[in-house]
């Protein structure tokens, strides 16, 4: 993986959706440690508030928002902040989701596909697929008054159509129709908004943190959170050789 890790973020200011807990806190965290102006976003705002207490307490900087990525009210609102503080947003995690087909990290999905829960298909779809669509339209005016913006749409191994088709695919046994298809949605999005964007120094990606230990992920998986932030931060500071529109884990390139 081209190394980005060590270079300062001083300056720049980077929204993490679903801040608060897990892999967002992590990069939310890790962001603010390299310098940047992180703004927490959470659907409590006490939870967010209780992060940044901790970020200034070491001496970082950041601020918290109320983001429910499911209200329109919320995202509105976020505009609002970012624009009112800062004017701009160099980075955007698209970070938070839901995995309502098997809760608890269980997988595979107790229901079949023939038999999936249609709130459950419609909750997904709002948080996985239409809210980071929606937060990034209404953010690109900011992200495109940044030198250069860097967007990570938060995906999923399990929305690789390669490896959902694939018996021999470690991720073949884990099935959820509403997640994994949200995320093969999300990908689609990456694809088609990184080429309308590829002639500005926006850069866009969708990336598989890993199988990580948080409440989604379980106890049982095989990777910490720190890693899986690093990996996702070095899509969040790439510099203007680095690549759009891409499936990543770590350094490897996934198939779609
Ligand atoms: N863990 C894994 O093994 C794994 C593997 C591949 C991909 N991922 C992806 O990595 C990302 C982070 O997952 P995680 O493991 O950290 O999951 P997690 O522990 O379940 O945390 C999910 C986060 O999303 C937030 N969230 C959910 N719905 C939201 C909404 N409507 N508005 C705002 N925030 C919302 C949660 O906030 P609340 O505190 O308000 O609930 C929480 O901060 C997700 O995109 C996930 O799909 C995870």
């Amino acid at each position: 993986m081209t190394d980005n890790t060590t270079a300062s973020l001083n300056g720049k200011v980077a929204l993490v959706t679903g801040g608060a807990r897990g892999l967002g806190l992590e990069i939310a965290s890790q962001l603010a440690a390299r310098g940047a102006y992180v703004v927490i976003g959470a659907r409590e705002k006490a939870k967010a508030e209780a992060v940044v207490s901790n970020l200034h307490a070491l001496g970082l900087e950041a601020s918290a928002i109320k983001l429910d990525v499911t209200s329109d009210e919320d995202r509105q609102q976020a505009y609002a902040a970012i624009d009112k503080a800062h004017g701009k947003l160099d980075i955007l995690i698209n970070n938070a989701a839901v995995l309502l087909d098997s809760p608890n990290g269980g997988t595979p999905a107790p229901r079949q596909p023939s038999r999936a829960l249609p709130s459950v298909l419609r909750e997904t779809f709002e948080a996985n697929f239409f809210a980071p669509i929606f937060l990034t339209q209404l953010l690109l005016p900011l992200i495109e008054r940044a030198e250069a913006g860097r967007i990570v749409n938060v995906s999923s191994i399990r929305g690789s159509l390669t490896h959902l088709s694939d018996p021999t695919s470690p991720v073949y046994p884990i099935r959820a129709l509403a997640y994994d298809t949200s995320k093969a949605a999300l990908n689609a999005f990456t694809i088609l908004i990184a080429e309308e964007l590829r002639s500005t120094p926006i850069k866009i990606n969708a990336i598989h943190p890993g199988w990580l230990r948080t409440d989604m992920g379980g106890a049982e998986a095989n990777m910490g959170v720190e890693e899986g932030a690093r990996a996702t931060i070095n899509y969040a500071t790439l510099d203007e050789t680095g690549p759009t529109g891409g499936f990543f884990f770590l350094d490897e390139r996934l198939p779609w």
